[in-house]
């Protein structure tokens, strides 16, 4: 579905009412018309469409090639939009919306029939969220329209993280992309179904479980995102391709020196590896590409470099990806998330090795 030629328009984020913004008017009228368009958000790029209009959401589908089984998150400018949609708010939905939005967290709450059911794949419910970054506000504002937008990126493929990112992916499949700069958070919304109590985290994401229980007291975890559940070293892998590099990626759980050994192991069976780690580790792996995610001490700072971070190692240049994980509290458990899933599940322990 090539057809496009994709301008990439820059938005003047010096300013403070972005409504008026030409690139941000003329992305407008593109949505308006039916048509898709990529926009920066805190967390990720989103390619969006129209919410109300199942011939906007079929585009989404086939620009980032992806089966349309999976629901799409609506994006807000505000409470008062989210609540035309929603067909109730129970008060834990209320609470959570004051205290984190605009923000990346994404709450789902049951819907009352007027958005696209392309957008909730048939489902009773719909996640909505407004986002925080003032281009994106600017223009669900100025399309007056709720956007369906999942990540921008080709299905498959790490979420993009500059305006650069979509294009690499989308160049071609969609007439343009808000460029705003780099995303500020780096990994996705955090997704909590609040139709139900206690509220449950179905995503780990920007929103830390700590924080979402400061407001809302207990918070319940899907059990199908147990560590230990998703992260079996012989996991048999998932049934579709998450956040996925150019090579295969493995976790490594133990320190430098484990990792080291680990890729001294893989050099000598001929292997060239890659190794995504933290700032201290740089120049002790004895991998053949080396990429930082930042300090250990910040795992905030590995969320923002993530992404870009997975595009970077390349086929052609290494056979192997070797990356660092990180403990379950906080945004590091948001991270070892997208990490397991790019992984496929493949891990090796410095206690197996034992
Ligand atoms: O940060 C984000 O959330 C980004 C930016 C663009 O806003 N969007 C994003 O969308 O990550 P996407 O489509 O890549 O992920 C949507 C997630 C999926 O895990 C989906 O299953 C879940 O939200 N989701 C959406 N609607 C849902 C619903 N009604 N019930 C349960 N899960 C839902
Ligand atoms: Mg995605």
């Amino acid at each position: 579905m090539q057809g496009y030629k994709t301008v990439l328009r820059q938005v003047d984020t010096s300013v403070d009412n972005l409504v008026d913004d030409p690139a941000v008017e003329e992305a407008a009228q593109l949505l308006k018309s039916g048509e898709v368009v990529a926009f920066p958000t805190e967390t990720v790029y989103g390619l969006g469409g129209d919410a109300t209009l199942d011939e906007a959401i079929a585009r989404i589908y086939e620009a980032k090639g992806r089966p349309s089984d999976n629901p799409l998150i609506v994006h807000i400018a505000g409470i008062e939009q989210a609540k035309r949609y929603a067909d109730d708010i129970p008060p834990g939905a209320e609470q959570l919306m004051n205290a984190f939005w605009p923000g990346p967290l994404t709450i789902v709450l049951r819907h009352n029939g007027s958005l696209s059911p392309k957008v909730t794949a048939g489902l009773d419910t719909v996640g909505m969220r407004m986002p925080a970054d003032p281009a994106a506000l600017a223009l669900i504002t100025a399309a007056d329209l709720p956007l369906a937008a999942p990540s921008a990126n080709r299905s498959g493929r790490p979420s993009p993280t500059s305006a650069r990112h979509v294009y690499d992916d989308l160049n071609g499949r969609i007439p343009v992309v808000l460029d705003g700069g780099e995303t500020g958070v780096g990994v996705e919304s955090t997704v909590v179904d609040a139709t139900q109590t206690p509220v449950m985290i179905l995503r780990p994401g920007g929103i830390s479980q700590e924080e979402l229980q400061a407001v809302v007291g207990p918070v319940a975890v899907d059990p199908s995102l147990a560590f230990d559940q998703s992260a079996k070293p012989k996991s048999p892998g998932m049934k579709y391709a998450h956040y996925a590099p150019d090579a295969p990626l493995v976790l490594v759980d133990g320190d430098a020196a484990f990792f080291a050994a680990v890729v001294h192991d893989a050099k000598a069976a001929g292997k060239r590896a890659g190794a995504l780690v933290f700032e201290e580790q740089i120049g002790t792996t004895g991998a053949e590409q080396e990429v930082s995610l930042g300090p250990q001490a910040d795992p905030a700072e590995a969320a923002r470099r993530l992404y870009d971070a997975l595009r970077v190692f390349k086929r052609s240049e290494v056979d192997i990806i070797y990356a660092v994980t990180f403990a379950d509290s906080g945004i590091g458990g948001a991270v070892m998330n997208r990490l397991l899933k790019a992984a496929g599940g493949r891990r090796v322990s410095a206690e197996d090795s034992n």
